[in-house]
């Protein structure tokens, strides 16, 4: 398992480019199956969940391949309905085939996601919303299986305890695109990347209006073409470089984004002491004097996103003050905090909310990445941290991150990987 070496001292200076987002790829991908015809997808990145991805449609009989930065997707036949516990249980992402699956094959059988690192992560909302146009669920042997002769259009509510579901509302989409009659879904997820879902699935000849807001209206239709499509750029990512600019006292200017889904992160980070000067596709960030303390609440879109909360408690534990961060979206996803606490952070837990009380400075560690974002927010701690940071097991970061170390690197930090065969 390969770990970065990660010193401070260097303002982070420099351009950065924010690859395509991976959270938009993987439904997207899956959305691919409801066709026979080829899809090019532009701007995927090259991601160890990506591929994952790839190898779960290619089990089902889809041809995927790279054309540099695009991919090439054509599910002339499907020759299985069944995704595997062994590709699946690996990233949570993998289970928006289910909708595609049903709606083209009228079966499928997806092994459940299971829960991982930042909670439970149950899958009711996607099942309530599959049964509610006409599908007939049952978990067997560890494996979702779905199976319906007809999907019919229909009125449905699918909110949960913590507000929509992203790849509910995935599933949801991509199966009732072919439904016969209309499917109206209420509380649907607002992010962006069901919204880029949505313009592809239009695209490919679906009548999908309401994407990106709460209600989604859904004409079923009787067949989807190949269609091609550029994803939209990571706003996770570039979340993480804005913060990088700001705990390293650095200059940066970040291209290729699309700054109204970052205004959440935006409002944030200028509280925090952030000079942010935004254009149509880029923007500039340093900090204005030193690091404020600011509460947070992640919340769904457009609130501040729950995949920048570790980061967010990166910066706040070398601001001046004290404040509380709360995840109301993810109330476990806290493992970040200990690897912090190791570093020297002032944090207390209480519920979903950590109290942070900001120190002057972090000192370097030997820590462990718990999964993607919390990975990131080590970088982010490593990057201002007195002395030396070994952060292990990386590999998540990889699953989400393309290519940090380079793209750092390019900024200025002093950050290196170390490749390990265990
Ligand atoms: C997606 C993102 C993930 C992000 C999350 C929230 C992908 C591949 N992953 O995950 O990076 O952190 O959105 O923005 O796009 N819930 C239920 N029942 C369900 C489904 C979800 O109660 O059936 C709950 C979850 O436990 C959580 C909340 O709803 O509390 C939101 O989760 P959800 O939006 O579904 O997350 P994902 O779509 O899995």
């Amino acid at each position: 398992m390969d770990k970065f070496i990660v010193e401070s001292g260097v303002a982070l200076k420099g351009i950065v480019r924010i690859s395509g987002s991976k959270n938009a790829a993987l439904p997207i991908m899956a959305a691919c199956l409801l066709t026979e015809e080829s899809c090019r997808i532009k701007d995927v990145p090259a991601l160890a969940d990506i591929n994952t991805m790839a190898e779960i449609l290619r089990s089902l009989g889809a041809i995927v391949e790279r054309d540099k930065d695009d991919l090439l997707i054509e599910a002339k036949t499907i020759k299985s309905t069944i995704a595997e516990y062994r590709l699946v249980s690996t990233m949570r992402g993998s289970f928006c085939v289910l909708g595609p699956l049903l709606a083209r094959c009228k079966t499928a059988r997806v092994a459940y996601p299971g829960g991982c690192s930042i909670g439970v992560r149950p899958v009711d909302l996607h099942i309530k919303g599959l049964e509610a146009i006409g599908a007939k669920i049952n978990i067997q042997k560890g494996y979702v299986v779905a199976e319906a002769r007809k999907l019919v259009g229909t009125h449905l509510f699918l909110g949960g305890l913590f507000g929509s579901s992203v790849l509910a509302t995935a599933n949801v989409m991509t199966a009732a695109v072919l439904a016969s009659g209309k499917t109206v879904i209420e509380s649907a997820a607002c992010e962006p990347e069901v919204e880029d879902l949505g313009n592809f699935l239009n695209k490919m000849g679906a009548r999908i209006k309401g994407h990106g807001t709460p209600r989604i209206e859904i004409i079923g239709v009787e067949k989807l073409r190949g269609a091609e499509h550029q994803i939209i750029p990571d706003r996770i990512e570039a979340a993480t470089f804005m913060i990088a600019a700001l705990i390293t006292n650095g200059n940066i200017e970040i291209n290729n984004v699309i700054p109204e889904h970052l205004i959440a992160v935006t409002e944030v980070l200028s509280q925090a002491g952030g000079d942010i000067v935004v254009s149509a596709n880029s923007i500039k960030i340093s900090l204005k004097n030193k690091i404020k303390a600011v509460s947070t609440v992640a919340l769904p879109y457009p609130g501040f996103p729950t995949d920048v909360q570790a980061q967010i408690m990166s910066l706040m534990t070398v601001a001046d003050g004290m404040c509380v961060v709360t995840d109301k979206i993810f109330p476990d996803r806290f493992l970040h905090l200990a690897e912090l606490l190791r570093m020297g952070a002032h944090i207390q837990k209480e519920g979903s909310s950590a109290m942070i009380h900001g120190v002057n400075s972090l000192s370097g560690a030997e820590v462990m990445a718990s999964d993607l974002r919390a990975s990131a927010c080590l970088v982010l701690a490593g990057l201002v941290a007195k002395g030396r940071t070994t952060i292990n097991r990386i590999y998540h970061l990889d699953r989400g991150y393309e290519n940090l170390d380079l793209k750092l690197q390019k900024l200025g930090a002093k950050i290196k990987r170390i490749k390990t065969n265990c």
